[in-house]
C-alpha cells in the first residue's frame, strides 16, 4: 500500500504520511509542512478538501449516496429504530440494550425540569422573535443554570451533563413554539416517550386533553433521526470548534445551532417552503423559477438543492419523499406545494444545468411539507432540524473532547497593507 505523499515546492521534496480510514478514505497528514518548509502552508476556503478531525461516528460517501451511523445504514435506521436508541448509539457507540436504553430514558427524564427563571428569559423576547434566536439564547442561559464546568475525564460528569440537555433541550424547543403560538409555557410527562413527551409539549393546549396521532408520531421519529448527525458540517464543525477551545457544551451548542440557522445549512428547510408558496403564489410556474436559479445574474438558487458533499441523491431526501407522501395521504392533507416540489424535482433531474453540477434535492427540500402537515410553524422547521441533530452535536463534542484534540486554529494567507506609518488625523 502509498503510505506516503510528496509535494514538491521549487528545488525542496518533502513526504508525507498517508493516514486511511475505516472505508478506505485517504488524507494527507500535512501538519508538518510549515515547519519543514519554513512557512508555507495549504489554504482551502470553505474547506472543501480539508479532513478536520479523524471521527468514527458517521460515514457518508457523497458519491455513492450512502450515510451510516455508526456503521449501520439509516435506510435501516429510519425504518426501524427509536430516536432515542439513535441517540444513544451515536453518542456512546452501540446500540443500547433494553435495559441500558430504560436507564437512558430516566436519567433523561429526571433532569427535563428547565429552571423557572428561564421563563422570564423568554417573557423578554418580543413575539416576533425568529425560535432560532430564542433556542440558541436559552440554550446558551442554561450555562447560568448549570454553572460548575464538566470536568471530560469524569465519565459520570460526561452523562449527567449528556442526560441534562437532552432533558431539557426539547422543553427549550417546544417553549420556542409556544412562545410564538401564544400558549402558556409547560412540561410533557414523564410517563410519554421522548418523541411523545415533544409533541406533547409542542402542541397541547391548556384546555383540551392532547391525544398522540400515531401517524405523526412516527413520521417525526423518522425526521428526527434523519438529523442526528451529518458528520463534518457547517454546525457540527462549529461546535467542535467551540468546544476545542474548552468551552462548555451548551456553550458550543448554542454556537451551534447559531450556524444551522443559516438559509445554506439547516435553515433551508424555512427558505425551501418559503419558495414554494412563493413559486405557487406566483401561478406554479416551475420553469420560471428553473430558469432563474441558472441566470448568474439573479441571486435565487432552488433552495433544497444541491449539497457540499452529496453529488449524488442525499440519501435522506429519498427517505423523506416517500415519507411525505405518505404522511398527507394518511393525514388526508392535499398540500398544492407537494406538486410544486414535485415538478421542480422533475425538472431540475433533467435539466443539464443541475445534472452537470450533479445538484440533486437535499434533506431539507420535502422535509417542510411534512412539518407543514404536522402543524408546525415554517419559522420552527430549523428548530425542529436542531431537536434531531442535538445527539450528533453531543457526540461530536464528546469525541473531540474524549480525543484530547488541541485548539482548532486555522491558518490565514494575509492580502492586505504592508507596513505603513502612521498619519495624525489632522495630516489625512
Ligand atoms: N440552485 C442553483 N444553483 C446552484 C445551487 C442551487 N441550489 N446549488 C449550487 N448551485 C450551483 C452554483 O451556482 C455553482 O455553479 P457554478 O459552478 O456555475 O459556479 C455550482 O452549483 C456549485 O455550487 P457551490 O455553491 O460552489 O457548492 P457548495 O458546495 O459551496 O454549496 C450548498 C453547497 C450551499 C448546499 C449549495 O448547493 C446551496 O446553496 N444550496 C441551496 C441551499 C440549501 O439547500 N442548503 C441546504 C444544504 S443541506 C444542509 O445543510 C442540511
Amino acid at each position: 500500500m502509498i503510505d506516503k505523499a510528496k509535494l514538491q515546492i521549487g528545488e525542496n521534496s518533502y513526504e508525507f504520511p498517508l493516514i486511511e480510514g475505516t472505508e478506505n478514505e485517504i488524507a494527507i497528514d500535512i501538519k508538518t509542512l510549515r515547519s519543514l518548509s519554513n512557512g508555507v502552508i495549504t489554504i482551502d476556503a470553505g474547506y472543501k478538501n480539508t479532513g478536520a478531525c479523524k471521527s468514527a461516528i458517521t460515514f457518508l460517501d457523497g458519491e455513492k449516496g450512502i450515510l451510516r451511523y455508526r456503521g449501520y445504514s439509516i435506510e435501516e435506521l429510519a425504518e426501524k429504530a427509536d430516536f432515542l436508541e439513535v441517540a444513544y448509539l451515536l453518542i456512546f457507540g452501540e446500540l443500547p440494550t433494553k435495559e441500558e436504553l430504560a436507564q437512558f430514558h430516566l436519567d433523561i427524564k429526571d433532569k427535563a425540569i428547565v429552571d423557572d427563571d428561564v421563563r422570564k428569559i423568554i417573557d423578554a423576547f418580543p413575539k416576533t422573535a425568529h425560535p432560532m434566536g430564542i433556542l440558541s439564547s436559552l440554550t446558551s442561559a442554561l450555562t447560568a443554570f448549570n454553572p460548575t464546568s464538566v470536568n471530560v475525564d469524569s465519565k459520570e460528569e460526561m452523562y449527567g451533563a449528556i442526560v441534562k440537555i437532552m432533558g431539557k433541550f426539547p422543553v427549550l424547543v417546544a417553549w420556542a413554539m409556544r412562545k410564538i403560538n401564544g400558549l402558556p409555557l409547560n412540561y410533557g410527562s414523564n410517563s410519554l416517550g421522548y418523541v411523545e413527551n415533544v409533541m406533547s409539549m409542542m402542541f397541547a393546549k391548556p384546555n383540551e386533553e392532547y391525544t398522540i396521532n400515531p401517524i405523526v408520531k412516527d413520521a417525526l421519529n423518522k425526521l428526527l433521526i434523519l438529523h442526528a448527525d451529518h458528520e463534518q458540517n457547517c454546525s457540527t464543525s462549529t461546535v467542535r470548534i467551540v468546544g476545542s477551545s474548552h468551552a462548555g457544551l451548551f456553550a458550543s451548542l448554542s454556537a451551534g445551532i447559531s450556524a444551522l440557522w443559516g438559509p445554506l445549512h439547516g435553515g433551508a428547510n424555512q427558505a425551501v417552503l418559503e419558495m414554494l408558496e412563493a413559486i405557487k403564489a406566483d401561478g406554479g410556474d416551475t420553469k420560471k423559477y428553473m430558469a432563474k436559479a441558472k441566470d448568474k445574474n439573479d441571486p435565487f438558487r432552488l433552495m433544497g438543492f444541491g449539497h457540499r458533499v452529496y453529488k449524488n441523491f442525499d440519501p435522506r431526501a429519498k427517505i423523506i419523499k416517500v415519507a411525505a407522501d405518505q404522511v398527507l395521504n394518511d393525514l388526508g392533507i392535499n398540500d398544492p406545494i407537494l406538486d410544486v416540489a414535485k415538478a421542480l424535482e422533475q425538472e431540475a433531474l433533467n435539466d443539464p444545468y443541475f445534472v452537470d453540477r450533479k445538484l440533486y434535492p437535499n434533506v431539507d427540500f420535502y422535509s417542510g411539507i411534512i412539518y407543514r402537515a404536522m402543524g408546525i410553524p415554517v419559522e420552527m422547521f430549523t428548530v425542529m432540524f436542531a431537536l434531531g441533530r442535538l445527539p450528533g452535536w453531543i457526540a461530536q463534542w464528546r469525541e473531540m473532547r474524549l480525543g484530547k484534540e488541541p485548539i482548532g486554529r486555522p491558518r490565514q494567507i494575509y492580502t492586505g497593507e504592508t507596513h505603513r506609518g502612521f498619519n495624525n488625523i489632522s495630516q489625512r
